[in-house]
């Protein structure tokens, strides 16, 4: 048997798991997708070709290979579809995609109250990408939820549908909006039904049996630990379990067969939507960095809010994800930068601390105490192995990956 791996964002998404996923994929038989839904925003880039997927697992673009879209995603079958499509059209060949007929289903209505929510919440929004996340997996909680498995019992599923709509119909027309038409969303989502069945399984037999057989699979996190539902920024995050622990959750691989955590590192720090982020940058380094590492939003195009690297954040994922090995990415964006800063600890009340609050308002006063750094121009250069060599003394783990740019072969095994 071989033990799987998880890959995991270890700050707030977008570190390029997508990358990360899609060169490891070439030594792997499975790639899973274990939460999440189409916030997640996961680019590949190959040759000239740029691809961005929502819910398709980064393995896609490797023939001959399987991903899973397990259990604990909440799949959105207009996107998933569109998703297939696009590739169709291009006569891309891909890995062989199956579906786990215990994923929740997200509904339109998930994202017409997504949004109505964000709205309510004020200031307690935490900018969601309005894809209906946050009602999808608040109905799995609560028992309303709609799974794949319902979409292929047509009879069942719009009687449960029924019922769940009332319900839905009721909240939306308190804040007088209007819910989307009943027959044709329901004739519409028996339509998917149809087209998802031949990928649907029961995942977690496969995904078990599939190790049982020493195949090797690779579990890729969506979104990062400090988006995560437990141990992210709350309320700013995200609504599932973005951290390693989810990857046995949201698949049925029990955590005995996870062997090892790859965390995915930004050379510097990332956010978009909102919340404290203590080593965020308005001044034109800021700039700078956006621009070059072209830091817009995968899945809205929003400007993501940029910062220098934080490792009080990474050092908390690197210990609740037990992370043996670190991908660093995008070191390129920072080549050219005369000197960069690493936050270390913050000082938070006058009291200088390595550990990361759970207190919003407590991170949202944390001031942070940085160390300085030469900068470079080229992955080869000195002063970028300095900074290489100084992550791994403050995670204690090993830099495994260095990536450098945003092609495939763009990328360093240390
Ligand atoms: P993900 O959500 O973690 O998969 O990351 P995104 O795809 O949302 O954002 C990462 C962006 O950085 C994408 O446009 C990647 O193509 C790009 N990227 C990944 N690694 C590198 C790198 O080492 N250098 C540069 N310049 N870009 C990279
Ligand atoms: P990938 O997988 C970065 C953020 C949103 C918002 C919060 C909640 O590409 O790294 P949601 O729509 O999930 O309810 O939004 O989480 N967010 C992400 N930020 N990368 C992502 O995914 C994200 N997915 C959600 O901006 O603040
Ligand atoms: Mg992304």
């Amino acid at each position: 048997m071989q033990k799987a791996t998880v890959i995991v964002g270890t700050q707030w998404g977008d570190e390029g798991k997508g990358k990360i996923t899609d060169v490891l994929a070439e030594k792997s038989d499975i790639v899973v997708r274990y939460q999440g839904g189409s916030n997640a925003g996961h680019t590949i880039v190959i040759g000239d070709k740029k691809f961005a997927f929502h819910l398709l697992p980064s393995g896609i673009l490797r023939p001959g290979k399987v991903v899973v879209i397990g259990n604990g995603v909440v799949v959105d079958p207009a996107a998933l579809f569109q998703e297939i499509e696009k590739l169709e059209a291009m006569g891309i060949q891909t890995a062989d995609l199956k579906i786990s007929e215990r994923a929740h289903i997200v509904m339109p209505y998930h994202k017409q109250i997504d949004a109505l929510e964000e709205e309510l919440k004020g200031k307690f929004g935490a900018g969601t990408t309005r894809r209906g996340i946050g009602p999808c997996y608040a109905d799995k909680a609560a028992r309303f939820g709609l799974r794949v498995c319902d979409l292929l019992e047509e009879r069942e599923f719009r009687e449960k549908l029924e019922i769940v709509y009332g319900v839905k119909k009721r909240f939306l027309g308190a804040y007088g909006k209007e819910i989307v038409d009943f027959q044709s969303m329901l004739n519409e989502y028996l339509e998917y039904g149809k087209k998802l069945k031949p990928y649907v399984c029961d995942t977690a037999y496969y995904l078990n049996e599939a190790i049982d057989a020493g195949k090797k699979v690779l579990l890729e996190g969506a979104q990062g630990t400090h988006l995560d539902i437990d141990h992210g920024i709350y309320p700013h995050g995200t609504s599932s379990s973005t951290f390693a622990g989810g990857a046995s959750t949201g698949t049925g691989i029990p955590p005995a067969k996870i062997g090892s955590v790859i965390g995915v590192v930004k050379a510097y720090t990332s956010r978009v939507g909102e919340g404290p982020f203590p080593t965020e940058l308005h001044d034109r380094t800021g700039e700078i960095i956006r621009e070059k590492g072209q830091e817009y939003g995968t899945t809205t195009g929003r400007p993501r809010r940029v910062g220098w690297l934080d490792l009080v954040m990474v050092n908390y994922s690197v210990m609740i994800n037990g992370i043996d090995t670190i991908a660093l990415t995008k070191v390129d964006t920072l080549a050219g930068l005369e000197k960069l800063k690493v936050c270390v600890a913050y000082r938070i009340n006058g009291q200088e601390t390595t550990r990361f609050p759970a207190s919003m308002n407590e991170l949202a006063r944390a001031v942070p105490v940085y160390e300085e750094f030469e900068g470079w121009e080229k992955p080869e250069d000195r002063n970028l192995k300095k900074y290489i060599e100084f992550i791994e003394t403050q995670t204690k783990v090993k830099v495994g990956f260095v990536s450098y740019g945003q092609r495939r072969d763009a990328i360093l095994s240390r």
